[in-house]
């Protein structure tokens, strides 16, 4: 059958013809458009349709183009592909996410490397000179696709707690990244200046390099840092597969690359921003790795811990409330259960929000998902800057399993590991109740001020549970 296959004269469109432009055009057009639609939570899933249209009609024009090759091993790695990516989309864990981007984005920047050295091989098949505008781009792909895989690999363990998640730092390790670069530039330079007769062992050195230095930059950051490292590595790739794109002549790939290239780096650089820390101190502070830091452990002093049902009186007879919820909600799957006492407080004219911080949870978006999971309507999300003035008028703000992102130490300690970094400021409203299963603290491993305050009560249970309960106390007043 694969014989019978890789004979098909399926091949119709000329590479640089009209036929071939005019579809590419219309598959970026659309992935343009995906992206654009995807910045919003109502129209995301029409974004990513679009999107995957495009990523239809690009493949599609690629397999059509004159001189495709073998087509047993197209369709079979076209086939198991598929079955992959369908049954771990359709199995993986909210919470896992940020694990599976990290492994698609590793095999995208893997199929670059592999790409980059095929082409090598090809060009050194035709026995002649490799033009310098070939041959650069499949260098630069080599490098950054193979700092790509091996990274996100890593990103991928430390998530999936296949390795350790605290940074892992080897002494001297910037001075060897930097031999490692210094080493990966001079192997390129030396291809480029013998791309008559390019040495295949030295290309081979060079990927290898590459794969080391992609395993030590990622392995000293916190396995709690790896969405923002995860969202840079896919830039990475993108750009990596934009070169890939020159080399082969294929503008789709040039322009899929590019979109990914720089909405990966603007989506690094905001959540960045949403930290308050620079990409730089993310890469090379080893932030963000142990649950507690120091600081971490709880200090001995008094708290007031309540139970669901004063939880449930708080609310029911409060006229306005802010749900703010955070990476343990995820945790907890508490999501449904949060929608019911809302649910259970509109019905008595209460007026319910929810409160979104940009960083919220361990992925871009994370709360936004979820909530719309459980029907939450999306005028109900009040982004961070818009609910904030509003505070001070709340009567009870909820949090559920959100801590570093409610921490009053952002702006009072300017010596808090978060300093500085933008918080939901429920610390200014009338009552607050926190619902976490202790006070142990959150990803920034370090205590939380607000549990202590006199207008703060803690709610000591898993947030599913505890949600629950509150909605059946509240029907039953
Ligand atoms: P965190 O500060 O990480 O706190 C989460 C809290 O959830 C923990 O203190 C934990 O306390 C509680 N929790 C865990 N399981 C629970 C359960 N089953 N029921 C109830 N509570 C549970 O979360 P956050 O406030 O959302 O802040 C996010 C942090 O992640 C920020 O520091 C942010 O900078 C960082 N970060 C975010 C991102 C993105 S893009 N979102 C990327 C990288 C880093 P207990 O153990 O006591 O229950």
């Amino acid at each position: 059958m694969a014989t019978a296959l890789s004979q098909m004269p399926l091949a119709v469109l000329d590479p640089g013809g009209a036929g071939a432009t005019a579809l590419y055009i219309v598959a970026f057009s659309l992935f343009i458009l995906g992206v654009r639609r995807g910045t919003h939570p109502t129209t995301a899933k029409q974004g990513n349709l679009i999107a995957v249209a495009g990523m239809a009609i690009a493949v599609a024009t690629t397999l059509l183009l004159d001189g495709i090759g073998n087509w047993g091993l197209i369709v079979g790695g076209l086939a198991i592909g598929a079955a992959v990516g369908v049954i771990a989309s359709i199995r993986v864990q909210m919470t896992a996410m940020p694990q599976m981007v990290a492994l698609y984005n590793g095999v995208g920047g893997g199929a670059v490397a592999l790409i980059a050295w095929s082409e090598l091989r090809h060009g050194i098949s035709l026995g002649e000179a490799i033009p310098l505008d070939t041959l650069i781009p499949v260098l630069f792909s080599m490098v950054i696709g193979s700092v790509s895989f091996w990274g996100s690999n890593i990103a991928f363990a430390k998530l999936q707690g296949l390795i350790p998640t605290r940074p892992l730092a080897v002494p001297g390790q910037q001075v060897v990244n930097a031999l490692l670069l210094i080493g990966i530039v001079a192997a390129c330079v030396s291809l480029a200046i013998d791309n008559g007769d390019p040495s295949q062992a030295i290309f081979i050195a060079a990927l290898i390099a590459a794969a080391v230095l992609g395993n030590l930059v990622v392995l000293p950051i916190g396995g709690a840092d790896m969405p923002v490292v995860i969202s840079l590595l896919n830039a990475f790739t993108g750009i990596a597969a934009a070169a890939t794109g020159f080399a082969l002549d294929n503008v789709a790939l040039i322009v899929a690359g590019t979109l990914v290239g720089s909405s990966g780096t603007i989506l690094t650089m905001k959540m960045a921003t949403a930290m308050n820390r620079s990409v730089a101190n993310i890469l090379f502070a080893g932030f963000g790795g142990a649950p507690a830091g120091a600081g971490g452990v709880a200090e001995e002093r008094p708290v007031t811990s309540i139970g669901a049902q004063d939880a449930a009186i708080k609310l029911a007879y409060a006229d306005s409330v802010v749900i703010v919820p955070g990476y343990g909600l995820a945790v907890a799957q508490a999501q449904h259960a949060i929608k019911e006492v809302a649910d259970e407080l509109e019905k008595r004219g209460v007026g319910v929000g929810y409160a979104i911080h940009p960083v919220a949870g361990r992925m871009p978006g994370h709360m936004n998902v979820l909530l719309a999971e459980a029907d939450v309507p999306y005028e109900q999300l009040r982004e961070m800057e818009e609910i904030n003035p509003e505070m001070p008028r709340t009567d009870v703000a909820v949090v559920v399993g959100a801590n570093d992102v409610v921490n009053p130490a952002a702006k009072n300690d300017p010596d808090s590991p978060i300093a500085g970094m933008p918080i939901i400021e429920v610390d200014e409203a009338r009552q607050v109740i926190v619902i976490k299963r202790s006070l142990s603290p959150g990803f920034a491993g370090i205590d939380n001020d607000l549990f202590y305050e006199p207008n703060t009560s803690m709610l000591f249970a898993d947030a599913k549970q505890a949600a629950t309960e509150i909605a059946a106390e509240i029907g039953q007043l």
